[in-house]
């Protein structure tokens, strides 16, 4: 469960954001995370956003753990743990849209890839917009928006998203990305009785369903997620509401 794994590739995706590449041989679902730390770093969950014998992790630079993960270059070593997490429930014959809000395209793209599912990009601006080229490779129709209009749909994912269902059939909605954006797309998937599963975040420090620290309500995102499904969501009284800060006091979302 625990592992060192050699850096083989590193891909700068956009101003803030790299792929990191690496041989590691543990078994991965799409939709699983690991933890990912480098002597001098706390371990923090990333999404694998490739799930081969070659894996990878996809890192938005945002402060001090993921900055050092930035550092690293090729030959370097990467220390995690897992893969943890229950992943997308994917099965045959089921029509998915994937939906991907900014850094939250690592964690579906291992499902476009697997799936071939049409998908929607959303970004802040055309900047913002990661792993686009690698989507456009698996998906078998794809889509951007981006909030000011740069590239794509003007608007976000989930105006797009109730624009795409109108022109098309699809059974079920996955996506990973900011929890604003997950709770419109799972309101939209009510109204519109789509099914749906995602991706939530939430401060994790064992990864692995020991210290408690990533409850949302009853649930432990590192074991019992992160990715939930319709049933699971619509219990949820803090999904979009509310999450832990480090110190396990409850906080808005702002
Ligand atoms: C299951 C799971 C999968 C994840 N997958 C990825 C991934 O594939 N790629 C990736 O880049 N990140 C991913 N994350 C988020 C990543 O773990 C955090 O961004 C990271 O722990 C931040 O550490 P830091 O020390 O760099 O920043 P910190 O110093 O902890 O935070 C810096 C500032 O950013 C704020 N902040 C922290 N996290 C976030 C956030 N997620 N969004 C916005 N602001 C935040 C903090 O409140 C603080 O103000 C994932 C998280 C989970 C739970
Ligand atoms: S991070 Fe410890 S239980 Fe989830």
């Amino acid at each position: 469960m625990s592992n060192y794994a050699r850096i083989t590739g590193i891909t700068v995706e956009a101003y803030d954001t790299k792929t990191i590449e690496f041989q590691w041989d543990e078994k991965a679902r799409p939709g699983q995370f690991a933890m990912a730390w480098v002597p001098g770093m706390e371990e923090i969950p990333m999404s694998l956003s490739k799930i081969g014998r070659i894996k990878s992790i996809t890192v938005k630079n945002i402060g001090e753990s993921t900055n050092r993960l930035h550092q690293l270059t090729i030959g370097d070593t990467l220390r995690l743990r897992g893969p943890y997490g229950s992943g997308y429930d994917l099965k045959k014959g089921v029509k998915y849209l994937v939906v991907g809000g900014g850094i939250g395209v690592a964690s579906v793209l291992p499902v476009i890839k697997e799936t071939g599912a049409d998908t929607i990009i959303g970004a802040r601006t055309d900047k913002d917009i990661i792993l686009y080229d690698q989507a456009h490779r698996y998906a078998s129709d794809i889509w951007i928006s981006t909030d000011d209009g740069s590239r794509g749909f003007h608007g976000n994912a989930v105006e797009l998203m109730r624009e795409k269902c109108d022109e098309n059939r699809y059974d079920c909605v996955i996506a990973c990305g900011p929890e604003a954006m997950l709770y419109h797309l799972y309101k939209a998937c009510e109204d519109l009785g789509l099914d749906c599963q995602m991706s939530l975040e939430r401060h994790m420090k064992c990864g692995a369903g020991l210290c408690g620290c990533c409850m949302i309500d009853d649930q432990r995102v590192c074991k019992d997620g992160p990715v939930f499904n319709k049933e699971q969501l619509s219990g949820m009284t803090e999904f979009g509401v509310s999450k832990r800060d480090t110190c396990g006091r409850l906080v808005k979302f702002g």
